[in-house]
């Protein structure tokens, strides 16, 4: 066993702790060290009730009635206008709609439909799996030449050149946790005509973003993630205000039209980033949502980035000693400034490993092929818990408790 701190000092931290408050509106059980934030938040304290008062008082008493009387028609624009500040954008360049996927289909296909010249969507090989499926799938549906050219990390600038219509990157890896520069990426794609989409799922609500600053043109972010939205929460989507007058949404449904209850015949897009909405929004999802969003946006992401920091250099301090004796190896960067808010081990038993792991209450994630994944949600994640987790990994290893037949048996999601 690796020698550890007590936990003295770990508590210390959370005594002097200026967000220690707010764990208690998370409904965090009891007994879980929860490191998995960055895939789907908890609720908060509260989420319950008020779903089920949306369904009881709103839905159940005043029926259809409620899309005016309780609001429901204009709560997609109110819950993106709580975003908007959290990526550095202004209420009319964010909708709430649909999910990441689907909104990143939205965005490329606008993107392409601004430069007919240029053909080519460039990416990184590593971007998370629905990134490189969906620009693939568009790129075959549209034909003409539309292509999507995949490169390595280091490549990537090499690779942009004039025939590049799109850069399509994820600011935070989803393995890594590395994170890219939103500015110097967004600039070099200006720099050689090209567009800028970025995909926020592991960067809004986790730390400061600033659209406005790096002068992005597209981006779509997770609602379930560091903003707590619930499981298949809708996702946002970002179009600068720059670009309105020419957008055009690939997806014409009636909720993106200008005057969806005119019931005309032809389409005309509502003004702005409003005109990615396509069906009917989905209440329910968007009343936890608006709850995630508020707690976060209550707290700051300022203030939630400078604890990830602490919290993540206290894991870093105590887990590479029993890294070093067990064979994990740090698979993010050691600065906070090239990372999300996550950090990351590998070993080739990383699956098992993170089973056991959880099986003692210490949930994190495994992304194969070998990626131990640890997020760090401030807003409701102790010193103590990273100190406990660390001593349960420690011992996991030491006693290799991961290495029983029901932990290497893969389930569905891992
Ligand atoms: C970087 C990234 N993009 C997109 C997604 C998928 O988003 P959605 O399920 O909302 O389509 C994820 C999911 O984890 C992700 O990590």
């Amino acid at each position: 066993m690796t020698q550890l701190p007590d936990r003295t000092h770990a508590a210390a931290l959370d005594v002097a702790d200026p967000l220690a408050g707010y764990r208690a509106r998370f409904a965090v059980p009891p007994g879980v060290l929860y490191f998995d934030g960055n895939s789907l938040g908890p609720p908060v304290v509260g989420a319950a009730d008020a779903l089920a008062a949306v369904v009881r008082d709103q839905w159940g008493r005043e029926l259809v009635g409620a899309w005016n009387s309780c609001g429901w028609i204009d709560l997609a624009r109110k819950v993106a206008a709580a975003i908007a500040p959290l990526i550095g954008a202004c209420a009319d360049e964010v909708a709430v709609a649909d999910s990441t996927s689907v909104n990143l289909f939205k965005v490329l296909a606008a993107g392409l439909a601004l430069d007919p010249s240029r053909k080519v969507i460039l990416g990184e090989r590593e971007n998370f799996p629905t990134d490189l499926y969906i620009a693939q799938g568009l790129a075959d549906l549209l034909g003409g030449g539309v292509s999507l050219r995949l490169v390595d990390r280091g490549d990537l600038e090499a690779a942009l050149d004039e025939d590049v219509a799109i850069l399509m990157l994820t600011q935070v890896d989803f393995r890594t946790g590395e994170r890219h520069d939103l500015d110097a990426w967004t600039a070099r794609a200006h720099a050689r005509g090209a567009l800028m989409v970025w995909d926020l799922a592991h960067s809004a609500g986790a730390f400061p973003v600033d659209l406005a600053r790096c002068d992005a043109d597209f981006a779509v972010g997770c609602g379930y993630k560091y903003l707590n939205g619930g499981p298949g929460a809708p996702s946002f989507v970002f179009a600068a205000r720059r670009l309105h007058g020419r957008l055009r949404s690939p997806l014409w449904g009636w909720m993106g039209h200008a005057e969806p209850f005119a019931f005309a015949t032809a389409y005309r897009p509502a003004e702005g980033a409003l005109q990615f909405q396509v069906g009917t929004p989905p209440i329910l999802s968007l009343a936890a949502l608006e709850l995630g969003v508020a707690a976060i946006a209550e707290i700051g992401v300022q203030r939630l980035w400078a604890k990830s920091c602490a919290l993540t250099s206290l894991f870093l301090e105590l887990v590479e000693p029993a890294c070093a004796a067990h064979g994990l190896e740090l698979a993010s960067p050691r600065d906070p400034q090239r990372r999300g808010s996550q950090v990351s081990l590998r070993h080739p038993q990383g699956y098992a490993i993170v089973q056991a792991l959880a099986a003692r209450g210490v949930v994190g994630d495994f992304r194969a092929p070998d990626i131990l994944r640890f997020g760090f949600a401030p807003a409701y994640l102790r010193f103590v818990d990273v100190r406990d987790a660390v001593r349960i990994l420690d011992e996991v290893m030491a006693d290799r408790s991961w290495d029983q037949p029901h932990f290497h048996q893969r389930r569905k999601v891992t």
